[in-house]
């Protein structure tokens, strides 16, 4: 089938790069057909059921949605008029158009027109509030003109497709977990979008153990147990290995297991399917002045030893560390990096890695 996927535009590379593991993780092989800003068009040798599962659990996908048709803005009347609406719409349903960038489209005045087409073919009632189905018109393929001065500024649309709404993100997700709202909270705490992503960039999947020896106060693995996953967490401080005990404990979980360690001399009962972790950086007091590309080597020499050997470690680190030089005396290589600017002075590293 084929799929339309909406993604958030506030990185360039993380969003595709989480959406393509987690299509990995699923076993689902796609073929990118197109892309265009914040849109990639997918064929994908799975069926609905499957699609919607990929949906649940992305922290940058914003909505999946099923590929109707595509077309133009001025053949989009003649495109809607061909397709067999009674076949795709047997309930309630509302009409959206979705513009990918800042060209001028007629919103309302298409919403409107295509509506009435589709209800005279389908004879169901529209909803605006609690529509069944929701038909979204994708304007995406910006047109652009160039003025005097060589500045480009997009017009309209050079392409239109016409999709049903498959799933989309539930942004009270994030908004609920939101770290001051756990019981045991530290301005560390990374966002929870962001974790999510790197659960999904290490490949987690339903009943994998993952770990997470750098817990802190548990964030990255409250994502991970979304997935029905078996979760191990250590840190270094006494208060943080008892904050992860009582935040995973209050999200509900039951399978986890919390470690008081350091994780250079990280002793775990189990060996993990998956690694994700936000190391400390710059001079902490945590770290008492030691060099954080040190402590990174050291960490992925005793965490690699815990690790199967098709299992995926994702970790977190400052632009400063040169994360070559890290992994360079160590059993693992890098397989692909993603840059988060932060602000002025940070911009985040985002590392997968996997066994030499
Ligand atoms: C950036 S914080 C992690 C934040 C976490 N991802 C969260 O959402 O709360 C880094 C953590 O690493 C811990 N840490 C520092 N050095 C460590 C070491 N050698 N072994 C294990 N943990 C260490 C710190 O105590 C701190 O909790």
């Amino acid at each position: 089938m084929e799929i339309t996927v909406i993604l958030s535009q506030e990185n360039d590379t993380l969003p595709k790069a989480e959406l393509l593991a987690r299509l990995k993780t699923l076993e689902i092989c796609p073929d990118i057909l197109n892309e265009y800003p914040g849109v990639v068009e997918l064929e994908v040798d799975c069926d609905k059921e499957k699609v919607m599962e990929l949906g649940l659990h992305l922290g940058y996908t914003h909505e999946i949605l099923l590929t109707i048709d595509k077309t133009t803005p001025d053949d989009l009347s003649e495109s809607i008029e061909k397709i067999s609406w009674k076949d795709i719409i047997d309930d309630t349903f509302k009409v959206r158009v979705k513009r990918m960038g800042n060209g001028e489209v007629d919103k309302d005045k298409i919403e409107r027109n295509i509506g009435g087409y589709i209800k005279q073919d389908c004879q169901m009632p529209v909803s605006l509030d609690n529509a069944a189905h929701t038909i979204k018109l994708v304007y995406t393929n910006p047109k652009t003109v160039t003025n005097e001065f060589k500045e480009e500024r997009v017009v309209g649309y050079n392409k239109v497709i016409i999709t049903k709404l498959l799933i989309e993100q539930d942004k009270r997700h994030f908004f609920d977990n939101k770290p001051h709202k756990r019981p045991y909270f530290h301005p560390g705490s990374m966002s929870p979008k962001l974790a999510l992503c790197m659960v999904n960039l290490a490949h987690v999947k339903e009943g994998d153990i993952v770990l997470d020896p750098f817990c802190g106060t548990g964030g990255i693995l409250i994502e991970a147990g979304e997935f029905n996953t078996t979760l191990i967490a250590s840190d270094l401080e006494k208060c943080m290995y008892e904050g992860t005990k009582l935040n995973l404990a209050h999200e509900g979980f039951t399978d986890f297991k919390v470690y008081w360690e350091d994780v250079r001399k990280l002793e775990i009962d189990e060996t993990v399917d998956a690694v994700a972790m936000d190391p400390p950086y710059g001079i902490s007091t945590t770290l008492g002045g030691e060099d954080t590309k040190k402590l990174y080597t050291e960490a992925l020499i005793a965490i690699e030893k815990h690790l199967k050997d098709d299992g995926h470690i994702c970790m977190a680190s400052p632009h400063y560390i040169d994360m070559n030089e890290v992994v360079k005396n160590t059993p693992l290589k890098i397989l692909e990096q993603h840059a988060i600017r932060m602000h002025k002075s940070l911009t985040r590293i985002i590392t997968v890695l996997a066994k030499k």
